[in-house]
């Protein structure tokens, strides 16, 4: 996924910077590459660099490139590896363009193209919209009639904003199945999210549904549908309280969001009071989900079939619509996505809603996310921006949101859940014992994570977490699984974390791990005060306070998150902006 920010300024005002600004909110959206282009005296003029936004900025301070109409864009690369050349924006003759989704018919039009005499530099999909549009201008079309002509040409998905030498007050930008926002303020602006709008003072923005196109000329804008009709979409306020994603005090965001997780978990509770009802009649719950929204997920699966009694599927959504599963009557569908914009969930619940008349619902942590457009109702985690890649605060509101509604008919348990947040105080002040923690692990090849019934998927989302931000490759297991083979992996350096709160699988877990500590020794045990006293005594334990065992999944992710934080500290990697990585996948 990629980051794209377009600014149509006043006359003779330099966007530059606030180029810069947006590209600087959209980094976490992918860092392979980042680029800019402005047209100024009848030029464009693009600079490009590969690697982090730094090495942009650092071009830019040492150039004197100027314009008051610009597009920019943060790169995480799918055709074309991360290299300056395959970095967008894309140049064609006069037009420049910045692109992000997939064209998927690319490889065709580029052949199309080759034979028309277009030569191709990049390795990009991207390259065939910048020679499309670049085409129908030498023929003398209009942007705006260009960029309509390449919409009904390429196929995939695509938000995209295109400058021109030719018409240098003119910048045009379309969407197709990747985001993108229109603000309105000193200057007209677009851009992959609310956050890189807001970063250019902007006061209102609108939201482009799919197939619709926006035309600026100077502080005019021109909206047509995917039948390039007039419209006007609605315009809103950005919220004053629109929180900024700076780092404040805290080294990452990353660790900023762990540590604001208390107070995510009392916004989510106080803003989402799920009606029991919502389950009546229902026979099956069906929740698609990637990565550690699908963790969450499987979580809710124990929860649902405990306390609603209601049978619960919980699919990988890449892997969901492409099985071709059969849907019968009275299936509640429910996503679970941090950003809305995972293509892979977004096309599974498209899947749902055209093969069943199941009711769709979501729980999201961005409104106005193109989840918010397929599901009849959202629920809204209310963790604020997540801007580190690897999830952690919107994490532990997914499964405040889904222990809600699972509690929903056992005023008990709901009522207990306020004390959450104060538990969650408790445990973050777990932090330095984590800490000293991090110094046993760091230096291991591989690690794994053990958990048994509602902690099985907390393993897999603690290994999650340190394989994303430390590199390190790490497996979960469920604590009975190990004896049929993977404990063959287990020796005096492998690193196991095991989960083992009290409860009713607590003595089963601890022989799980007398199994584990009978082959070696790096074992770490997060447990509670019963656990300090029933557990091997010689073992490393950190010991989390004694909680509801249902709020378990909630609470001992904490300190699994802290760990792969600090193991990542002390490899050097980057912890907000892992390689390889993306905050949102929005290519399948
Ligand atoms: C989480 O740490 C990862 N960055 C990744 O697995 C993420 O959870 C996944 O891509 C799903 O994203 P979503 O919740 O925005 O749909």
């Amino acid at each position: 996924m990629c980051g794209i920010v377009g600014i149509v300024g006043r006359p003779g005002e330099n966007v530059v910077g606030k180029i810069i600004s947006g590209l600087e909110k959209l980094e976490y959206r992918g860092y392979d590459s980042a680029g800019l282009a402005v047209v100024h005296d009848g030029y464009i003029d693009v600079l490009r660099a590969v690697g982090k936004l730094q090495n942009l900025k650092t071009k830019q301070e040492g150039s004197k490139i100027y314009g008051n109409i610009g597009i920019g864009h943060t790169r995480w690369a799918t055709h074309g590896k991360p290299t300056e050349n395959n970095a967008h924006p894309i140049r064609s003759g006069s037009v420049a363009v910045v692109h992000n989704g997939i064209v998927e018919n690319y490889k065709g039009l580029r052949f199309d193209l080759q034979k028309d005499g277009y030569v191709f530099e990049t390795d990009t999909d991207t390259e065939v919209i910048a020679h499309l549009l670049q085409r129908k201008i030498a023929q003398g079309c209009s942007p705006r009639d260009a960029l309509r002509s390449v919409q009904e040409i390429i196929e995939g998905s695509y938000a995209l904003a295109a400058i021109f030498m030719t018409f240098p007050d003119t910048m045009v930008a379309a969407r197709y199945r990747s985001p993108l926002v229109i603000g309105f303020g000193e200057d007209i602006c677009v851009g992959s999210d609310i956050g890189a709008i807001a970063s250019i003072a902007c006061s209102e923005v609108a939201y482009l549904e799919d197939g619709e196109c926006a035309e600026i000329i100077g502080n005019e804008v021109s909206f047509f549908d995917a039948s390039f009709q007039p419209i006007s979409p609605k315009r809103q306020k950005i919220s004053p309280g629109f929180v900024s994603t700076g780092k404040g005090e805290y080294a990452h965001h990353m660790l900023k969001e762990i540590m604001e997780q208390p107070s995510a978990i009392r916004r989510t509770i106080l803003s989402n009071k799920p009606d029991g009802r919502m389950f009546d009649g229902v026979s099956r719950i069906l929740i698609v989900a990637c990565g550690t929204s699908y963790y969450a997920s499987m979580v809710a699966k124990y929860w649902f079939e405990k306390f609603l009694k209601i049978p619960t599927d919980v699919e990988i959504a890449s892997e969901y619509r492409y099985r071709s599963p059969f849907i019968e009557e009275n299936v509640l569908a429910i996503a679970v996505t941090q950003s809305g914009e995972t293509i892979d969930t977004l096309e599974a619940m498209e899947y749902i809603r055209k093969n069943s008349n199941s009711r769709v619902a979501a729980i999201a942590n961005v409104r106005n996310s193109a989840i918010s457009r397929i599901a009849d109702f959202v629920f809204y985690t209310e963790a604020g921006p997540e801007v580190g890649v690897a999830s952690t605060k919107a994490f532990t509101a997914q499964l405040t949101i889904l222990a809600s509604m699972a509690f929903s008919r056992h005023e008990f348990l709901i009522n207990k859940l306020r004390n959450l947040p104060s538990i969650c105080e408790e445990i973050l002040d777990l932090q330095y014992l984590v800490k000293d923690l991090a110094e046993k692990i760091c230096f291991a090849d591989s690690a794994i994570y053990l958990g048994r019934g509602s902690l099985y998927p907390i393993a897999l989302e603690g290994a999650l977490k340190l394989k994303e931000i430390s590199y390190i490759h790490a497996e979960g297991f469920a604590a009975g699984e190990m004896k049929h083979g993977p404990i063959a992996l287990i020796d005096d350096d492998m690193p196991v974390i095991c989960l083992c709160p009290s409860g009713e699988l607590f003595d089963k877990t601890a022989s799980n791990i007398q199994v584990a500590l009978a082959r070696g020794k790096n074992v770490v045990i997060f447990t509670d005060p019963y656990g300090r006293k029933h557990l091997p005594q010689e073992v490393t334990k950190i010991i989390l306070p004694e909680i509801i065992e249902e709020f378990a999944p909630i609470l001992y992710v904490i300190p699994l998150q802290l760990l792969a934080y600090y193991v990542a500290l002390l490899r050097g990697t980057d912890v907000d902006k892992p390689r390889n990585l993306a905050k949102s996948v929005t290519v399948e």
